[in-house]
């Protein structure tokens, strides 16, 4: 548990915005409504609710509203990320019940599923009406609809407040809760396990969310939080470190290749402490562990239990990596030496080949000696 973070209240994250959620202690999946508030001058001002979250939460995320706003029937707009249950399941109470004012925001995607749960037509605006913008009578506040398509639904968009430079990304950079205290509210290192096993699961492929990154790294002025409808809110250095990290991450179905059985499974182990091994004889003790260690990429898929490589996703594709890693700054010779072995490495495993050049040249530039190691059994 987080003994610094009274979760029982609602915790303004940015001048005007509030999370209004619940952390349910040992919940693998905690949501994270959010209210937007959009001040007029002398009007009312203008209530948004991001996302309103799962009815197992209802009680507390309303009465943390009602503490803000007074009464529900406040709520100006209800914005929905995307159909699924833990974002839309509140929205019909609210719409014909406590928050009779409030207009859904939704792509049109979105609208044909959520359809389906009675809510009326004349309740709902389309997202691509506003092309791209939110302008609101009365106040100079611009809320940019950020398109993140397939990040995880084709019609999810996110929604930048261009104000407080807070990005509001849905499903987008949500994590799952992996630790058995509960997460900070603000993200750390720690979190990015959770983030990554969350897309893994249900993003479908690394160009959705190589797309979603480009569009909000083409956002003005740049974006210094993002707050996600699970897990913790990312701003400071974790950000541009995250964002980073998600370009590169492959999810869904980037991973279907992972779905084979034990036994090759643990070839393709067998095969990358095998290379190790003889890497490390040629350029001596720790230098091929140094070099994969030092490699995210390579961390990405794989991790070290003392010195032994436990490759956790994409074996072929993080033994090409490897090869690459530890061969790049190698000799001609010595770099083809470890090529070579790799391939025989998987021929000898029955695995297919990786796929690695061996007549490419290596940035090495002297052609020291190195011990040879017995790389090849003749
Ligand atoms: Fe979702
Ligand atoms: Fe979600």
């Amino acid at each position: 548990m987080n003994q610094s973070q009274d979760y029982e209240s609602a915790i303004e994250i940015c001048p005007g915005a509030n999370w209004v959620g619940r952390r349910v202690e040992g919940a693998l999946l905690n949501c994270n409504p959010y209210l937007l508030t959009l001040e007029r001058g002398d009007k009312t001002p203008l209530h948004v609710l991001i996302d309103p979250g799962s009815p197992q939460d209802f009680k507390l995320t309303a009465t943390k509203l009602i503490q803000l706003i007074g009464d529900l029937k406040n709520l100006s707009i209800i914005t929905l990320n995307h159909q699924d249950p833990d974002i839309i399941l509140t929205a019909p109470t609210l719409v014909s019940r406590f928050a009779p004012n409030a207009l859904l925001l939704m792509t049109e995607n979105t609208w044909r599923l959520v359809a389906h749960t009675g809510i009326p037509r004349e309740k709902v605006k389309f997202v691509e009406q506003f092309h791209g913008t939110l302008r609101f009578k009365g106040t100079n506040r611009e809320l940019k609809l950020v398109p993140t398509p397939f990040c995880h639904f084709t019609g999810a968009f996110g929604i930048y407040d261009v104000t407080n430079r807070i990005l509001f990304s849905g499903d987008l950079f949500g994590g799952v809760t992996l630790d058995s205290e509960m997460f900070p509210l603000y993200a750390e290192e720690r979190n990015w396990q959770g983030i990554r096993m969350f897309h893994e699961l249900y993003f479908p492929c690394n160009s959705a969310l190589k797309y979603a990154i480009e569009q909000i790294e083409r956002l003005a002025p740049p974006v210094e939080i993002i707050a996600p409808q699970h897990g913790s809110i990312i701003k400071g250095d974790m950000l541009k470190e995250f964002m980073n990290r998600m370009a590169r991450l492959r999810v869904g179905a980037d991973l279907l290749s992972d779905r084979m059985d034990k036994l090759t499974w643990d070839a393709w182990n067998t095969v990358a402490n095998e290379i190790l091994v003889q890497v490390e004889h040629i350029l001596g003790p720790g230098n091929a562990i140094y070099r994969i260690a030092d490699d995210e990429e390579l961390m990405d898929m794989a991790r070290f239990e003392g010195n032994r490589i436990i490759i956790e996703k994409l074996p072929k594709l993080f033994i090409e990596g490897m090869v690459l890693t530890l061969t790049e700054k190698e000799v001609l010779r010595v770099a083809n030496q470890i090529k070579v072995s790799a391939i025989l490495a998987c021929e000898a495993h029955g695995l297919p080949a990786p796929s690695i050049d061996l007549s490419s040249e290596t940035t090495g530039t002297s052609d020291e000696f190195y011990p040879l190691a017995p790389i090849i059994d003749e």
